[in-house]
């Protein structure tokens, strides 16, 4: 029980990374707030989920409004907040001359603009408790380049930047800071992607021959690192990029 009556906000909890580590972060004892913008996401991974220790809320984690609703909902409940992983993110494909402005603004508001609103939001409640723990999702994109992921490459590289300097800023405030870089990870993220394609078996080849080990990561084995990083055992780690891509950004 790494997490014992822990408070979690978890975003982008309705699948993929997100559910996965807001069931394990349940298993090893915390209570967590799952925030997602789709409803019937939501709904579908809590009713695979026994446990009374999760509360959904619906939110669109690009929407200050919205973002304030999840952490009232969370300080009326449970009044503290532990552990804040902004995980919600989307994928925006294409060179940057295929990226209109929708697209490119719609990407920074969800994977980094979100960061701001929530991290703005939680931070001054850490700082009264005199702790906190916050983990982003950037992505292994953001080490190696890639193809068609210009844009998203940018945002995630961005998460990174806002990583390191949160977590110098806030260091002694006893304030953790780091983010994750996953590979190319079996989530349903990946899947619409590969769908995407005129031909999608061959594309799913072409992903698989990019990993170093041959195959993709499974949602669980990012949980687990995300775990280890909001938990006690990583108590004098902050700032850190923490790739875990089965060797890709090596
Ligand atoms: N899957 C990969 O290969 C991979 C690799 C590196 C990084 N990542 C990052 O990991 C994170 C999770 O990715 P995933 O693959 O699990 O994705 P996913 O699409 O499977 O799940 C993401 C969830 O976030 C939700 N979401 C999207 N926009 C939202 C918004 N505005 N507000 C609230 N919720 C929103 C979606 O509804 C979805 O349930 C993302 O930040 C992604 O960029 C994924």
């Amino acid at each position: 029980m790494k997490l014992e009556e822990k408070i979690a906000i978890v975003t982008g909890a309705g699948a993929g990374i997100g559910a996965a580590s807001a069931a394990l972060f349940v298993r090893e004892g915390a209570k967590v707030i799952a925030v997602d913008i789709d409803p019937a996401a939501l709904a579908q991974t809590s009713a695979q989920r026994t446990s009374a220790d999760i509360l959904n809320v619906v939110a669109d984690v690009s929407k200050r409004n919205d973002v304030d609703l999840v952490v009232r909902t969370a300080l009326d409940k449970y009044g503290r907040i532990d552990i804040l992983f902004n995980n919600a993110g989307i994928v925006p494909p294409g060179k940057i001359d295929a990226i209109d402005e929708v697209q490119w603004d719609r990407a920074m508001a969800i994977n980094v603009k979100s960061m701001y609103l929530f991290c703005h939001a939680v931070i001054p409640q850490f700082k009264k408790q005199g702790s906190g723990v916050i983990l982003n999702t950037a992505s292994a994109t953001a080490l190696r380049a890639v193809v068609d992921r210009a844009c998203y490459t940018a945002t995630k590289a961005a998460v990174i930047g806002l990583t390191k300097s949160m977590a110098l800023d806030y260091v002694r405030d006893n304030i953790r800071v780091n983010c994750l870089c996953p590979g190319t990870i079996d989530t349903p993220s990946l899947a619409q992607r590969i769908a995407a394609f005129p031909d999608p078996a061959k594309a799913r080849k072409n992903f698989i021959a990019r990993q170093p080990m041959g195959r993709f990561g499974t949602a669980e084995e990012i949980a687990e690192a995300a775990l280890y990083l909001v938990s006690p055992e990583a108590g004098f780690v902050t700032g850190m990029a923490f790739a875990i891509d089965g060797g890709f950004s090596i």
